[in-house]
């Protein structure tokens, strides 16, 4: 299966065929990286300022955009910068949402919008802690947002303005690093997630999904020995080009780049079009009982971001 499915979309707000729905859906869904090679996401002249890295305050990797709040943070803007960020960052929030919406039509009615980020920070030498380092195989669970099995969809827009190509490698398929790597995991005690959540360390309590998601993603990017001899796949993505993917089942570790737009949605697994491919799915089958939490504060983790 190639690591990338092309699929010729030109705008944002498309009447997408049926067949090329079909396609996307069944790409995305079975891990591989919805590539749309003609969808380019246009910064304005007047714009062109607030991809430089300066304007990220030295706290944090990204800027970042929460839509249900309309706020922006992470940058080191004037008033006036600032309102002309927020716009660009709102901007494409509403495209990001357009495009997942008429290219998957099913999953409009249960999509959660997540954050926006803006990273203009050159990913090639950028020095973090071993968990932080995003230059590793790894696929994404976030320590603080449990999502008690909701899917992380992710949409990525390349606006480097010196036409420079983001270079990404992706590595085995889920279940192959699942069988790999949760031999090694503890289960978690019932006490642990309500704990957790007690000392303030997750905004929801931690389910069971979590616990291991979390582990899969630490234990990749810390085995050198791992990440030295798995097969990998370098792709670059360039610049003026966009693509969606599952990064919570795609291994993928980001090498080189700068410049890129991206947006995060959270989806229940119900609202997929193949259900048994999706990480808890997965899991499930491998560790034979159910790893999500039923209450109700548990449930709307994602909600809570
Ligand atoms: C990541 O999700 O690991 C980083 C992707 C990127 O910034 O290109
Ligand atoms: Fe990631």
């Amino acid at each position: 299966m190639d690591v990338l499915k092309t699929i010729p979309v030109h705008y944002w707000n498309n009447t997408i065929s049926n067949e090329i729905a079909q396609t996307a859906i069944h790409a995305l869904e079975h891990g591989q990286i919805v590539f749309l090679p003609q969808l380019s996401f246009t910064v304005t002249a007047d714009e062109k300022e607030l991809l430089s890295p300066h304007i990220t305050n030295r706290k944090h990797k990204n800027i970042s955009f929460d839509p249900h709040t309309n706020r922006t943070q992470g940058d080191v803007c004037p008033p006036l910068q600032h309102a002309q960020l927020n716009a660009l960052m709102r901007r494409y929030y509403q495209h990001a949402l357009a495009l997942i919406t008429s290219l998957f039509p099913g999953y409009q009615k249960h999509l959660i919008s997540g954050r926006t980020s803006l990273r203009t920070v050159e990913i090639a030498g950028r020095k973090s802690s071993y968990k932080k380092d995003d230059s590793r195989l790894h696929v994404d669970s976030f320590a603080a947002t449990p999502v008690n099995g909701f899917r992380i969809l992710r949409i990525f827009s390349n606006v480097n303005p010196d036409g420079i190509a983001r270079v990404w490698q992706t590595g085995e398929p889920f279940a192959t690093v699942a069988k790999r790597f949760i031999p090694h995991i503890p289960s978690m005690s019932a006490l642990e997630g309500r704990l957790i959540h007690l000392c303030k360390m997750t905004k929801t309590m931690r389910s069971p999904y979590d616990h291991f998601m979390l582990n899969i993603h630490n234990k990749m990017k810390k085995d050198r020995d791992y990440q030295n001899t798995v097969i990998k796949t370098t792709i670059e993505l360039p610049s003026r080009s966009s693509w969606i993917v599952y990064t919570d089942q795609v291994s993928h570790a980001a090498i080189s780049g700068q410049h890129v737009l991206e947006q995060t949605f959270y989806l229940p697994r119900a609202a997929m079009h193949y259900p048994e491919t999706a990480p808890l799915s997965v899991l499930e089958q491998l560790l034979n009982y159910s790893l999500v939490i039923k209450e109700k504060e548990a449930v709307s983790a994602v909600m809570a971001e």
